[in-house]
């Protein structure tokens, strides 16, 4: 079967190398020049999505981001016959909209933060005082950077001026004013067939730029999958009570929940409550994953897309992953672009197991060099038989690898660190 990624990003690249060991795909294409893609030897779809994949044979597209999901690409992919893994934008609202997901949660009885949204800057001022303790959210897709945990008062009260002053633009034509909650992060994805939410084994990204969760928040700065102090039954309890009731109400709706649904967690004394819906694979979080996956991906994606997922757990392998971004040294602040990277493995990686370089910020260089683009620019991914020996091969591996200005995190997955 050929198969088209659609991104370009380090949670692509992994998706791709994933599915390019499926003994059923042929070829895996992308949209993107990603070189670690590209490697992998499929076509390079340039064009519209839809018409490409009609005019190339293309059996499953797979969709990464979250844009072009909230944008409709898999219903127009839909209604041209073409099996899509990922929702349709009526469902994809619970990224794209805050407002929505939140009243979605609240329709559906899921655990979440109190909240209250606002079109005026007036009652997302008075709701502040209210809350006291709040975190203020741009309602819709910011890449990631429209939300502000408010220390105190006065910067939730200019985090609601700045948002309404247009810094996230139409993303901040309302805001979502929450109850700041407290303890660590968990993201448990599930993928999802319409009907049933099939979890998959729990991951924690590392949003902050720097070590012990301080400085400014970012992509994600790595990962680790499963964390080590996820408590016994914990997934369980968030099938129950989180996805399998999204995946319901969705179905209620009429708008089915298909691909994976990701739930952004906090782990409060209270219990799990959601911070985030995300209807996409998270980045990075989705490269240790696809490293712990012990089964083939395409059926599972098909299933989703187009029929029904195996009612039985999957199959993972045992210990854990660790995913250690490789970032520019100024981002997420402005960085310069083109520098080459060098001690990058050769090949496309197809058959590596315990160790993985996935590339994200990256473009093609003169002689197939590879040059920095991103700001995140390498996800360099091992599993290994526990905690310790994944974050000990990934760091060995980043040692390995370099570029002008490379900086990351030391602490990924590390005791004690929650996030
Ligand atoms: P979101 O994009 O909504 O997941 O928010 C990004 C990050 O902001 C989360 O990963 C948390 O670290 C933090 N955050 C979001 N909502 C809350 C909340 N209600 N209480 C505390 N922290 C939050
Ligand atoms: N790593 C967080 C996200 O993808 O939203």
């Amino acid at each position: 079967m050929h198969v088209l990624v659609v991104g370009g990003g380090g949670r692509e690249h992994a998706l791709a190398w994933k599915l390019a060991q499926s003994p059923r795909v042929t070829e895996v294409s992308t949209t993107s020049d990603n070189p670690g893609i590209a490697a992998l030897g499929g076509r390079r779809c340039d064009g519209d999505v839809v018409a490409w994949a009609r005019d190339h044979a293309v059996g499953l597209v797979v969709v990464g981001p979250e844009a072009p999901l909230a944008d409709g690409m898999v219903d127009r992919l839909q209604a041209a016959g073409i099996p899509a893994f990922g929702p349709i934008g009526a469902a994809a609202q619970l990224e794209a909209s805050k407002t929505f997901a939140k009243a979605f949660m609240d329709e559906c009885g899921i655990p979440t933060a109190r909240w209250s949204t606002h079109e005026d800057a007036a009652g997302a001022h008075a709701a502040v005082e209210t809350f006291g303790p709040c975190v203020v959210k741009a309602d819709g897709l910011a890449a990631g950077k429209g939300v502000i945990v408010a220390d105190d008062a006065a910067v939730a009260h200019a985090a609601v001026d700045e948002v309404f002053d247009g810094r996230f633009g139409t993303a901040g034509a309302r805001v979502v004013v929450e109850e700041r909650l407290t303890g660590p992060e968990l993201s448990v994805l599930a993928l999802c067939d319409g009907v049933r939410a099939v979890p998959l084994i729990p991951a924690r990204d590392h949003k902050r730029r720097f070590d012990a969760g301080q400085g400014p928040n970012t992509g994600g700065m790595g990962a680790i999958c499963p964390p080590h102090d996820v408590p016994e039954g914990l997934v369980e309890q968030v099938r129950r009570d989180v996805l399998q009731p999204a995946v319901d109400g969705m179905a209620r709706r009429g708008t089915p929940f298909r691909g994976v649904l990701y739930a952004g967690l906090m782990l409060t004394p209270d219990g799990p409550r959601v911070l985030e819906f995300n209807v996409r694979f998270g980045d990075p979080e989705c490269q240790p994953l696809m490293a712990m996956l012990d089964e083939d991906f395409l059926p599972l994606a098909l299933a989703c897309a187009t029929g029904s997922l195996p009612d039985r757990p999957l199959r993972w392998r045992d210990g854990a992953a660790c995913c250690v971004v490789m970032a520019m040294g100024a981002y997420p602040g402005s960085y310069p672009k083109g520098l080459p990277i060098t001690g990058l493995p050769g090949g496309d990686q197809r058959d590596a197991r315990d160790l993985v370089v996935f590339q994200a910020g990256t473009g093609p260089g003169p002689d197939g060099a590879v040059l920095t683009r991103g700001g995140r620019v390498l996800g360099v991914t091992a599993v290994a038989g526990d905690h310790d020996a994944a974050r000990d091969a990934a760091y060995a591996a980043v040692q390995g690898i370099s570029f002008d200005t490379a900086a990351w995190r030391t602490d990924i997955g590390a005791p004690g660190v929650e996030g």
